[in-house]
């Protein structure tokens, strides 16, 4: 951290406390900073804040009083249950009253309407603290500073103290929200309820929940059975999992899931109790593999249409085909899913609809003209704006990712923007509502660190760049900033296997997120915030949030991982997770998968009597069309294949090659013979393998150089 972090700490503080008095616009002005600014670890970093005197004991003594209703009530007594659940600091349950000294108060009072829709004040007191607001989202707001505030500092004895302190604070954007993809991998109701926790109490109050996509349909619709009885399981990729023969079917065993309706009103509560909208998102008219795989007739005739749920990620042709009865079936789709999500927002995908089947098909090729549509991009206009129709007539409004801007947007459409923020700009400048979740800005499916063992995208998004993400940018002129809702990040979870993978790809990025969309990161700094998440990691882990920590990684002289190894050549790098074994940790793989190649740079191999190589084989599950036929094949010397290895270059004869017999039917990692080395001095080591086809891919676990 820099030393001066401190001053412009107070700086910003108190601009922030100058500029907003009785005022919900964020601060403007920097007056010279106040010697009194108190630094207090809240993340995200209030609006307003001034040090009062001493500091308010919170024990077994102090009342917790609520006066304004059940939304009152239920946020006391659940700042009551957030302070117990470190250690029991002695507070009862909350009473109905006015606020007096002695207590903590929470007043809900619609007359405080300048605090804003989502604000709130907070005044602590020697004697006393009191959370003000005119709504039960900026009550709720309060009680979650308030509780940081009580969390601050290590803690002795019974109860706690809570520096004297005085608070305005109100949101910089409405849409505070992350994305659930719930498809590649489900997720339990648990989970999703526990995010939700998560979320709120960072002030986060959107959740888009990805429920349909190619490979799987998670959302029960009671019209369609089919979509959840056939579209919600698959048999994930690879061999060890076409080898899980379930005994009670005599086939692979599948995974999956869905929710049901009641599961569903479920989470939507308690994401209302917690403040969080829920946005459900319904794909159309691509990504639509897996309710084509349940209803056939809802699929582009003529077209070759998978017959099973996929395994594969990427972009499918499957597209929904453009029939009356199609539509009626996406109508009635919403129409269950609009009674489900008592939201505003209806979320209809609309992204990466390849056009090909539509373009190919004379069917849809005839429905274009009966439709008075010139080319396809018009037809995916049509369709969105059909389901706008449908959206806007029971009175929701529809939101899309940004492709919903080809070939005209619906009038009242919400554009979200992730083909970076060109999407938005458009938006805006067509008077359109816009949110942020540009790629790879936004896209917490990438990893944090450049020593990540973690299975992700490759390209490092760290928290620093996720905090210093820019959600106004130049390019959208200030008067068209009004129609900038908010930011938002996705966790596309292809490569999230499990929820505690969720958690580690959210955190602690989604902490960074929350900063940049309540408060204004440029005004605090990066120094700053990591001074306030240092004080903010262990209430996370008291919140059982398993989130990333700093991964340093310092490889030895003589060992390396294949993240440890340099990819050689250009391609489409991935960490990949093992599909084996089915139970338990599996091992994670860096691997340029378009041109599997490795390379340990400059090992010295003067003391050096072998290397062992251990080798593993992952599924290629990747739809990436033409491409695939440029992978390079290096023609086997055997039927098993070879893991060849060279010195100083990566072409020509290779200068050892070991047989991958042991490894072939192995579906975890395999250490393969030794290959005896006798060089003098540093080498580039470069590993290869031999192979027939691309699937399966053979991956490079681990090296070790032996000692002559
Ligand atoms: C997207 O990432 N296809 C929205």
């Amino acid at each position: 951290m820099k030393k001066h972090s401190v001053s412009v700490l107070i700086l910003v503080i108190t601009a922030a406390l100058v500029a907003a008095c009785g005022s919900p616009k964020p601060p403007v002005a920097a007056d010279p900073p106040k010697a009194s600014a108190p630094m207090v670890g809240v993340i995200p970093a209030p609006r307003d804040i001034a040090a009062g005197k001493g500091a308010m004991r919170v024990d077994g003594g102090i009342d917790v009083v609520y006066s304004g209703g059940e939304p009152a009530k239920q946020t006391s007594q659940y700042f009551v249950d957030l302070m117990n659940r470190l250690r029991d600091t002695g507070l009862a349950s909350p009473k109905e009253g006015t606020a007096r000294s002695g207590a903590v108060n929470f007043v809900l009072d619609t007359a405080k309407a300048d605090l804003g829709a989502e604000g709130y004040s907070l005044v602590v007191a020697a004697d006393r603290a009191t959370v003000t607001a005119a709504s039960p989202a900026g009550l709720f707001y309060g009680a979650v500073t308030l509780w940081q505030l009580a969390t601050e500092k290590p803690q002795q004895g019974i109860g706690v103290s809570v520096p004297a302190v005085s608070i305005t604070d109100a949101p910089r954007f409405r849409w505070r929200g992350l994305m659930l993809d719930s498809v590649r991998h489900f997720q339990s109701v648990e989970y999703v309820k526990q995010f939700i926790d998560w979320m709120a109490l960072h002030k986060m109050n959107t959740l888009h929940w990805h429920l349909t996509d190619d490979q799987g349909w998670r959302i029960q619709i009671k019209k369609y059975p089919r979509l959840t009885s056939v579209g919600a399981w698959r048999v994930p990729a690879g061999p060890a999992a076409r080898a899980d023969i379930d005994p009670k079917t005599g086939k692979p065993r599948v995974i999956g899931g869905f929710y049901t309706q009641d599961q569903i009103r479920e989470v939507v509560a308690h994401a209302a109790s917690r403040h969080v909208t829920v946005v459900p998102e319904i794909e159309m008219p691509g990504h639509a593999t897996a309710a084509v795989v349940a209803y056939p007739e809802l699929g582009v005739a003529g077209v070759k249409s998978p017959k099973a749920i996929p395994e594969e990620w990427g972009i499918f042709p499957t597209l929904f085909n453009v029939e009356e009865s199609t539509f009626t079936f996406l109508e009635n789709v919403l129409a269950e899913t609009i009674d489900l999500f008592p939201g505003q927002y209806i979320h209809v995908g609309g992204d990466e609809a390849l056009k090909d089947e539509w373009h190919n098909s004379p069917r849809v090729q005839a429905r274009m003209k009966e439709l008075g549509v010139k080319d396809e991009h018009e037809l995916q206009s049509y369709f969105i704006q059909r389901m706008e129709k449908f959206i806007s007539s029971k009175g929701r409004k529809l939101i899309g990712w940004d492709e919903i801007l080809e070939g005209g947007l619906a009038p009242n459409a919400t554009v979200m923007s992730w083909r970076g923020i060109d999407g938005a700009i458009a938006a805006a400048q067509a008077g359109h509502d816009t949110v942020l979740s540009p790629a790879p800005d936004l896209y917490l499916d990438h990893w944090q660190s450049a020593g990540d063992l973690s299975p992700g995208r490759s390209d490092t998004l760290s928290l620093e760049m996720v905090y210093k993400f820019n959600p106004t940018p130049d390019k959208i002129p200030e008067e068209q900033r009004k129609h900038i809702l908010g930011v938002q990040g996705n966790l596309w979870a292809e490569m999230m296997r499990t929820e505690d993978r969720v958690t580690y790809m959210a955190y602690p990025r989604a902490v960074a997120l929350a900063e940049v969309a309540w408060s204004a990161p440029a005004r605090i700094g990066w120094d700053d915030f990591q001074r306030r998440l240092e004080t903010h990691l262990p209430r996370m882990d008291s919140l059982g949030i398993r989130y990333a920590r700093e991964v340093a990684i310092k490889p030895g002289d003589r060992r390396r991982v294949s993240h440890d190894l340099e990819q050689c050549g250009g391609g489409y790098v991935l960490s990949l997770e093992d599909d084996a074994p089915l139970d338990g940790e599996r091992a994670v793989f860096l691997v340029n998968i378009t041109d599997p190649c490795w390379l340990w740079k400059g090992a010295d191999l003067s003391q050096v009597g072998s290397v062992k190589v251990t080798v593993g084989q992952i599924p290629f599950n990747f739809q990436i069309g033409k491409d695939a036929e440029k992978i390079p094949l290096p023609k086997p010397a055997t039927k098993f294949g070879e893991l060849e290895l060279r010195l100083d270059q990566c072409d020509g004869p290779p200068l050892y090659t070991v047989s991958l017999e042991n490894a072939v039917n192995n579906h975890g990692l395999t250490p393969l013979p030794a290959v005896l080395l006798q060089h003098e001095g540093k080498h580039d080591i470069c590993f290869k393998f031999t192979r027939s086809r691309i699937d399966p891919i053979w991956v490079i676990g681990g090296v070790e150089l032996t000692a002559r």
